[in-house]
């Protein structure tokens, strides 16, 4: 990837916290319109991803639900954000859902701006609010700690500017940028089938700009984008980072969590999305058929052995495939956790490369060629295991779930 120019972009805000505490309400009030009154159940059941304006600087919303069910929704809202708003009703205090929240937000390393809400109602003590915050290590300002906190009211409107404000002083801090002069990358925050537009994917553009006519792959779909269109349903010519859309154009819906990127062809988007396809009927049944060990389950065991190193050995058609994934996997490194890459070489995987990878406990990876079988006899021998794939996106994809996966 060429680094283009880097902008300033939007903070994504994600609103958490327990049933009924208001989130949806409050991000009604800001956007002043009315979504909360028309849930069924007065229950938020999917994400909604909105944008909103304050003083010529944009801000992102993502809505989860605060019902208990919703665990895997909120750890993915958590995942995909710059800033979490922790919503607590002045007069309900700290719960289960507020208790889930901090941690979904202190797992992603996202720093938590406290949104005391419903302070209009007699019974509120926002007071009672930030002490029980405190058993949790939530330390707001006038505690003594850094977690910036406002008391706020959806019902009358009370200090929403004050929290529009205190979130693009946190979005200074944490300086957002992305580069917007290349293709589009990002999440897809939720899918559905509709009956008159076909699959519709709300997704978070987060790096490069989306247009129509683009072509996607997210996860095991792809499609044209045939329109995108904002949360009030106005058709976009463009989607720069930071911004949600909804993405008309797919043969199917996605799944809410996977990554979508564009690519150059609808030849190569169909290949990335029948390769996955295949690679999750396969996963399937070999999960039924044999407890053989994952990437990730080989790093867990490194990690018990207190290596934050993941040594590999690459094998591919050509030089240029093997050059973009030796450099693929050594951007993935941080300071805490990194790919080694012990060898890396065009061919077939050989013996000599196996014999190579045991001294190191490497895994092997063969892009685009497969192991001889002198080589598999001697993996099988050692207990090496060798990885194939035909898809670079899949490879980078798989060794940087296993490298996150080191560090919880
Ligand atoms: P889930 O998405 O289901 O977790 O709920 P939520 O956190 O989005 O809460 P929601 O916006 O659905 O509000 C729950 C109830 O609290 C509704 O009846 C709102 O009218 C009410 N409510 C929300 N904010 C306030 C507030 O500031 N003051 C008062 N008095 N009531 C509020
Ligand atoms: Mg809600
Ligand atoms: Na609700």
């Amino acid at each position: 990837d060429e680094q283009g120019e880097l902008i300033t972009r939007a903070p994504v805000v994600t609103i958490m916290g327990h049933v009924d505490h208001g989130k949806t309400s409050l991000l009604d009030a800001i956007r002043k319109t009315n979504v909360q009154t028309g849930e069924a159940g007065g229950i938020t059941q999917h994400i909604g991803a909105y944008q909103v304006e304050q003083n010529g600087h944009k801000i992102t919303f993502i809505d989860t639900p605060g019902h208990a069910a919703f665990t895997a929704m909120r750890s993915r809202g958590a995942k995909s954000t710059d800033i979490v708003i922790l919503v607590v009703a002045a007069d309900d205090g700290v719960m289960p859902q507020t208790i889930e929240a901090i941690n979904h937000a202190r797992a992603a390393k996202v720093p938590v701006i406290v949104a005391i809400n419903k302070i209009d109602k007699p019974s509120a003590d926002p007071t009672r609010v930030r002490t029980e915050l405190l058993q949790h290590e939530i330390f707001v300002e006038s505690m003594g700690g850094e977690t910036l906190d406002v008391e706020v009211s959806a019902k009358t409107g009370e200090n929403l500017d004050k929290l529009l404000e205190t979130i693009l002083l946190q979005s200074e801090v944490l300086d957002l940028k992305a580069d917007p002069n290349r293709s589009a990358e990002g999440t897809v925050i939720e899918a559905k089938l509709d009956k008159g537009r076909g699959p519709v994917a709300t997704v978070l553009v987060q790096r490069g700009t989306l247009r129509p006519g683009d072509i996607v792959v997210a996860g095991s779909e792809w499609g044209r984008v045939r329109a995108l269109l904002n949360d009030r349903g106005t058709a976009m010519t463009e989607a720069e980072p930071s911004t949600p859309v909804e993405v008309l154009g797919f043969q199917g819906a996605p799944a809410a969590g996977d990554r979508f990127a564009v690519v150059e062809t609808e030849a190569r988007a169909r290949e990335i999305a029948d390769y996955r396809a295949r690679q999750k009927r396969e996963k399937a049944v070999a999960r039924q058929t044999t407890a053989r060990g994952s990437l990730a389950e080989m790093m867990n065991q490194r990690q018990s052995a207190g290596l934050k190193e993941f040594p590999l050995v690459i094998k591919g058609d050509v030089q240029g495939s093997v050059e973009a994934i030796a450099g693929a996997l050594e951007a993935l490194g941080t300071d805490e956790v990194q790919a080694r890459i012990i060898l890396s070489g065009v061919g077939g995987v050989t013996e000599s490369d196996v014999t190579l990878a045991a001294t190191s406990n490497a895994a092997i990876i063969g892009f685009n060629v497969r192991a001889n079988k002198q080589a598999r006899d001697v993996a099988d021998r050692e207990g090496i295991e060798i990885r194939y794939y035909n898809i670079i996106y899949d490879l980078v994809d798989d060794v940087k779930a296993a490298m996150s996966g080191l560090l919880t």
